[in-house]
């Protein structure tokens, strides 16, 4: 049984290339649905909180810098089986490797400003979803 929402954030250097609006078309167009939706900056706090899984990962430094670096859209996305659909969506984590039409292929700059995240489980996508969201923002 798979879960249907997941979550998203539009990175840092996406915001700043101003590719916001062109990102949630291709989401929508997609089919996800936007169940929650903010322009937040994370604090260094929340950054190291936000990416604990990859604390001891030789880049963590460097993507706790740049996350916090400007503001990021956060989202929580509704479609069936939507961890697995969104990942699609997005392409490969590197955009080297991500496949044409993707999000990261047409939008992403190198592994690390790769313009978007998804969450990689049910679990995760949950957890994510609640890290920037109360109930009354979710609709
Ligand atoms: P994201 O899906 O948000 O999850 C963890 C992030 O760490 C990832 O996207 C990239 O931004 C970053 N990341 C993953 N692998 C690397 C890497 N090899 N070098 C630098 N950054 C990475």
């Amino acid at each position: 049984m798979t879960g249907n929402q997941t979550f998203t954030i539009i990175k840092p250097d996406a915001v700043k290339s101003e590719y916001i609006g062109a990102i949630l078309a291709d989401i929508q167009k997609a089919g996800f649905a936007i169940s929650a939706l903010k322009y937040v900056r994370m604090t260094v706090a929340q950054a190291e909180a936000f990416y604990g899984v990859h604390k001891e990962r030789p880049f963590f430094p460097d993507l706790v810098t740049f996350m916090t670096s400007g503001p990021i859209v956060v989202a929580i996305l509704k479609h069936d089986n939507a961890v697995e659909e969104y990942r699609k969506l997005i392409g490969a984590t590197n955009p080297a490797n991500a496949a044409e039409g993707t999000i990261r292929k047409k939008y992403a700059h190198n592994v690390q400003e790769n313009a978007v995240h998804g969450s990689d489980s049910d679990e995760n996508a949950a957890i994510e979803g609640n890290f920037f969201f109360s109930q009354c923002e979710r609709f």
